[in-house]
């Protein structure tokens, strides 16, 4: 007997728009995430355009990549932009301080933005504040966006881009409580005044990303500081790695739902940061959280090892459940980056030679691209439980709260208005157990046809790589469907993605 839950979706009941930026990404000077993942150089025996892996730009095209962050990460706060523009046999060679070997600068800001275009991402650049200036950063936002022919400019179009690139997202800084120059908030806060007050007057239409943090103290201190001076602040970021659960493939059954079990400590760092900003906010201004890097981080990856680690599908299971939070926060949750697109940590692709394989999270963010731009609806989840789960570590109390019982289902639903079609991302984290849910609709609309798009193995530690490319890979059936209420099963340890038709 398969066990049974039970979801109610009121079609009136909205959350807010699932903005596209949640489904967004990042790619650092790490590892082999850019060298080669992303950039071969145009001599390559790769297939490229003008330098850029063919294959790994085709692959982010299909998944609707709406954002990228770049170039870091911690090589951001040393990164000076003046070292990649320019023919690239006149870059300089420098040493990556942060993650070790020599940075060649044949991928910089224009090979950036080309790749942006390519896949169809709007680009996010990380500034510099730890070792870099206001006017250096000042005159990157001028390179990128200036329309008129300032020097800047010029050498845009000089270096082939007449037209200014619009870049809208520039975030200020990068854990600058830690890796970026590990400043105290206020300091922080201080130095953040100083950057967007001059940015902002570069190019008014911009938005700014100030470096949050997911403790407490260090956002409330720095937007204490900035309760004055809101208008400066757009979003506040926050980082959250889900790590020390076992193994990237070795991993007890434990571990696999302690794992998961720790979303809710992201939902709680969510929370708090929310909390903060809009008690200083005032409604004056709404202010986004971004969560600009996010993602699994096993001891696989060392930094000697370039941050590699595999995916299976207990990665794909996690950033279901990510995403679905994202979309139930889709009020405040401004954008979001998965950590790092490729060869590095969670990655979606990884490559060797000119081979590349796609992970079980690319398929996810395949299936749920469904959702981007639609508005969330509010769900209310009778679910199977799963177990208790333990309470945080003395250590980790502070940061930490005491946790829910985990569930089997966790769900995100979303309306595409427009097309009269529902999205539900539905995960069933059951390790052994399938879940018989009914599917019950609250609203004037009733189901006339549906799809479903699953992606489950046999073993939860089922990973794709250079023997197995297609391993794990979702399968897509039609599902019996209609009126107000319907019934599906979705097997044990599974992502599934249902779009259905309402009339
Ligand atoms: O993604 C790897 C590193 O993790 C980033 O450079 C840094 O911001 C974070 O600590």
């Amino acid at each position: 007997m398969p066990s049974k839950g039970k979801v109610i979706i009121n079609l009136n009941q909205t959350i807010g728009t699932i903005n596209p930026a949640v489904y967004g990404h990042f790619i650092e000077h790490l590892g082999r995430c850019i060298y080669p993942g992303i950039w071969v150089g145009e001599n390559s025996e790769t297939p490229n355009d003008k330098g850029l892996r063919r294959d790994v730009v085709e692959a982010l095209g299909r998944i609707s990549l709406p954002v990228m962050r770049w170039p870091g990460g911690c090589f951001a706060d040393h990164y000076h932009w003046g070292d990649g523009v320019g023919p690239r046999g006149h870059r300089p060679v420098r040493v990556n301080i942060t993650w070790g070997g020599e940075e060649p600068n044949a991928f910089g800001t224009d090979e950036f933005l080309y790749f942006c275009s390519r896949v169809g991402a709007e680009p996010y650049i990380c500034l510099n504040v730890g070792s870099g200036s206001v006017s250096e950063a000042s005159s990157w936002v001028e390179y990128c966006n200036y329309a008129g022919s300032s020097s800047y400019a010029q050498l845009r179009a000089e270096h082939g881009v007449k037209k200014p690139h619009h870049v809208r997202y520039w975030g200020v800084g990068n854990e600058n409580w830690g890796c970026g120059g590990d400043f105290d908030p206020v300091y922080y806060a201080w130095e953040y005044r100083r950057y967007a007050c001059f940015l902002k007057r570069v190019d008014p239409s911009i938005q700014l990303i100030a470096c949050g943090h997911t403790t407490r103290d260090w956002n409330l201190r720095f937007m204490e500081c900035l309760k004055d001076h809101i208008h400066l602040v757009d979003h506040l970021s926050i980082h959250h790695y889900f790590g020390g659960h076992g193994g990237d493939i070795d991993f007890t059954d434990e571990q696999y739902y302690s794992l998961l079990g720790s979303v809710q400590d992201l939902e709680y760092q969510l929370q708090q940061a929310i909390a903060v900003v809009d008690f200083f906010a005032e409604g004056r201004k709404d202010i986004g959280i971004i969560v600009d890097e996010w993602g699994t981080w096993y001891p696989q990856a060392t930094v000697e090892k370039g941050l590699f680690q595999q995916n299976t599908v207990r990665d794909a299971i996690l950033a279901a459940s990510v995403l679905n939070l994202f979309n139930n926060y889709s009020r405040k949750v401004a954008m979001a980056n998965l950590a790092q697109t490729v060869n590095v940590l969670q990655s979606l692709i990884l490559t060797e030679g000119s081979q590349t394989v796609l992970t079980p999270t690319y398929h996810v963010f395949d299936m749920y691209k469904a959702h981007m731009g639609n508005t969330a609806l509010a769900v209310d989840v009778d679910s199977p439980t799963i177990m208790e789960l333990r309470p945080p570590t003395q250590r980790r109390a502070r940061a930490q709260r005491v946790k829910k019982p985990m569930q089997a289902l966790d769900i995100s639903a979303s309306l595409r208005r427009g097309e009269n079609q529902l999205v539900l991302t539905l995960v069933n984290q059951h390790l052994t157990e399938e879940v018989e849910t009914d599917i019950v609709l609250e609203g004037n609309l009733t189901v006339e046809k549906g799809e479903v798009t699953v992606l489950t193995a046999e073993n939860v530690r089922a990973h794709n790589d250079f023997n197995a490319f297609n391993r794990v890979k979702p399968k897509h059936e039609g599902i019996e469907v209609s009126g107000k209420t319907f019934t599906y099963t979705a097997p044990a340890h599974s992502v599934n993605t249902l779009v259905i038709r309402l009339k």
